[in-house]
């Protein structure tokens, strides 16, 4: 094998990576769960914390991220065995490619759940595109419907984990970068005509003050908290995923430059989706407070059932939801995927096989809406308490370990020669925020997590 090249292929450009990653980045997380979060929580305040906690926490962890895998060049369980036996560490830190894979199965498990919703509603707006009358004309009860039919949820969580597998199979520049190509530039044009129609509702000024006039009376530990948690799951931190997709970056990227670009654009989109939603939050009396995770899929097409052209619009939006979420659940299948091939295994076959087994999984997440909705884990139904072991504990321990890696243990000269392109003290600035900013927020979150505020 040719040194700087992956046994996997490479991406075609600095672009072809920079779309894969923001791909990745931009998803459910960005739209669904941001917009809820942040109502949660009260709005400007937290979103003036996140920006924080991506600068701070994200935007390094990134870095370490990519700089690891462009370092091996190979999937992150293995990239993690050579690079610690180069800084005579202990192999055992290929732990965190294992519990990454983990933790990637878990998230798919429930991810395309949800995700199979917004290809569900797609398919809804799109039977009644040019109707006079609302698609969904109660949206509180289609809602319901779809989530009490095991049939639908089953019907549409499988068709998610297939087109995923579809992408991952076919390799990384036939199949993840072809896909990206054309889903993000389409993702961006939809999200600008909503915000643009936004501004159309009259209620534009308010949503403006509502995310960026921050009350600092509502700063608490526990905006803090859920600003880091939504920082990693959004930026998809934390599990090797921006890893594995390192691996296939050219030698002479800047990897401080790209990172920099994905957190920009992750960010930018979350702001872009706040100032499309909240509108119309606002314009059809919505509380954004009491909506819950059912802002997107019930609030919303609320709205579109007033709107005019409501069906149209609610067909770009759930569209947008769906490429968002697509291009994510690629990125979470690829690292295993990877491990398996360099095990000898054909792509197909890797894919089918981890797609297939966090398809199984993410019955009982299905479930969990309809016949298991009694059962409790931990007080959690079972697609909660998947998503709490995944994004709660696994993504923070993970991340923390990955802080810990590359700020500590890898020899500094292999740090040193993926960041060759900035100054020593930009550098010194990037290993200080690894060994200790990092770390210590990321254990906060953890212990958040495991409730130990309360
Ligand atoms: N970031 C994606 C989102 O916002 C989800 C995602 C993709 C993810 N890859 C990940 C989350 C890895 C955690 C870890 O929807």
């Amino acid at each position: 094998m040719a040194a700087g090249i992956s046994q996997h292929g490479m991406w075609s450009s600095k672009l072809g990576f920079v779309l894969a990653a923001v791909g990745s980045a931009v998803g459910l997380g960005n739209i669904w769960r941001f917009s809820y979060v942040t109502a949660e929580n009260g709005g400007g305040a937290f979103v003036l914390v996140y920006l924080l906690a991506v600068l701070s926490v994200g935007l390094p962890l990134m870095i370490a991220e990519v700089l690891i895998g462009r370092a091996g060049r190979e999937s992150p369980i293995n990239t993690l065995i050579d690079l610690a036996r180069e800084s005579k560490a202990s192999p055992a830190w290929s732990l965190i490619g294992w519990s990454g894979v983990v933790a990637g199965l878990l998230i798919l498990s429930f991810y395309c759940v949800i995700a199979g919703w917004t290809l569900s509603y797609t398919v809804t707006y799109a039977q009644s595109m040019f109707a006079a009358t609302p698609a969904i004309a109660n949206p509180g009860e289609h809602f319901g419907a779809l989530t009490s039919s095991t049939s639908s949820l089953l019907f549409w969580h499988f068709v998610f984990i297939v087109l995923t597998i579809g992408v991952v199979a076919r390799g990384v520049e036939k199949g993840i970068e072809a896909a990206v190509r054309f889903m993000i530039p389409s993702l961006f044009l939809i999200l600008v005509s909503l915000v643009i129609y936004g501004m159309t509702t009259g209620h534009f000024g308010t949503a403006l003050t509502y995310l960026f006039s921050p009350d600092f009376s509502k700063v608490t530990g526990s905006t803090l908290v859920a600003a880091l948690g939504q920082a990693f799951f959004s930026l998809s931190l934390g599990m090797a995923g921006l890893m594995a997709y390192g691996a296939y970056v050219p030698d002479k990227a800047s990897i401080p430059r790209l990172a920099g670009i994905i957190c920009a654009a992750d960010t930018g989109v979350a702001l872009l989706a706040g100032m499309a939603i909240f509108p119309l939050v606002f314009a059809f009396s919505l509380d954004p407070h009491t909506a819950g995770p059912g802002l997107v899929f019930v609030a919303l097409p609320n709205a579109f059932a007033q709107m005019q052209f409501g069906n149209l619009y609610g067909l770009a939006f759930f569209v947008l939801l769906a490429f968002a979420a697509w291009s994510s659940t690629i990125s979470i299948l690829e690292g295993g995927t990877a491990y398996l091939v360099e095990r000898g295994l054909s792509r197909w076959l890797a894919a089918t096989l981890l797609g297939g087994f966090a398809g199984i999984v993410g019955i009982g997440s299905v479930l969990s809406f309809t016949v298991w909705s009694e059962v409790r884990l931990a007080d959690r139904n079972i697609l909660d308490f998947t998503n709490f072991i995944a994004s709660d504990l696994m993504l923070p321990l993970g991340g923390l370990a990955i802080a810990t890696f590359a700020g500590w243990v890898l020899a500094e000269p292999l740090r040193r020669n993926q960041l060759a392109d900035i100054s020593d003290t930009s550098y010194a600035i990037w290993k200080g925020l690894c060994r200790y900013v990092a770390p210590i927020l990321i254990a906060l979150v953890f212990a958040s997590g495991l409730g130990l505020f309360g």
